[in-house]
């Protein structure tokens, strides 16, 4: 039996994992707005990405005999000043739960939580991928400046993201 701390905090875990979907998918709204469709497909796959963190959470959850509580989750933003600025945005929100996933590490530690403390070894690593990720873009976006041809080759380079 998982610990009521240990319960609360994946509970709200998962709302930070379904705000992330939630971040994304208005994200991908904002790229589609403005016809840039391989920027749209990188944050819809994200999106889904993040459904199944959430999902993950919520299923060790169960499987621990934990209790679900779902709770409402904020609106996102939605506009952005550039697709640089949309992404640094994503890279910050990585960098955010990267922090939630270590409190959640450091909280399994305190309460000698061996299996959540194994679970959370999977999110630790995705996090390192996840800010790379995002990282990556935001140096693309960056080399390429105000200049179009560039955003239109990064544009077409996210479109093969599956
Ligand atoms: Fe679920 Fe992008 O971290």
């Amino acid at each position: 039996m998982i610990s009521k701390k240990m319960e609360e905090a994946i509970n709200q875990q998962i709302n930070e994992e379904l705000y992330s979907a939630y971040l994304y998918l208005s994200m991908a709204g904002y790229f589609a707005e403005q016809n840039l469709m391989g920027f749209y497909n990188w944050l819809f796959v994200q999106y889904h990405e993040e459904l199944a963190h959430a999902e993950k959470f919520f299923k060790y959850l169960i499987e621990r005999g934990g209790q679900v509580r779902l709770t409402a989750i904020k609106e996102p933003e939605r506009t952005w000043k550039s697709p640089k600025d949309a992404f640094e945005a994503v890279l910050k929100h990585e960098q955010h739960i990267t922090g939630k996933i270590n409190e959640l590490v450091d909280l399994a530690e305190a309460e000698k939580d061996r299996a959540t403390f194994a679970m959370l070894q999977w999110f630790v690593n995705e996090q390192v991928e996840e800010e790379a990720n995002a990282q990556e873009i935001v140096a693309k976006l960056e080399m390429v400046g105000e200049h179009k041809q560039g955003l239109l080759m990064i544009d077409r380079e996210l479109a093969q993201r599956k």
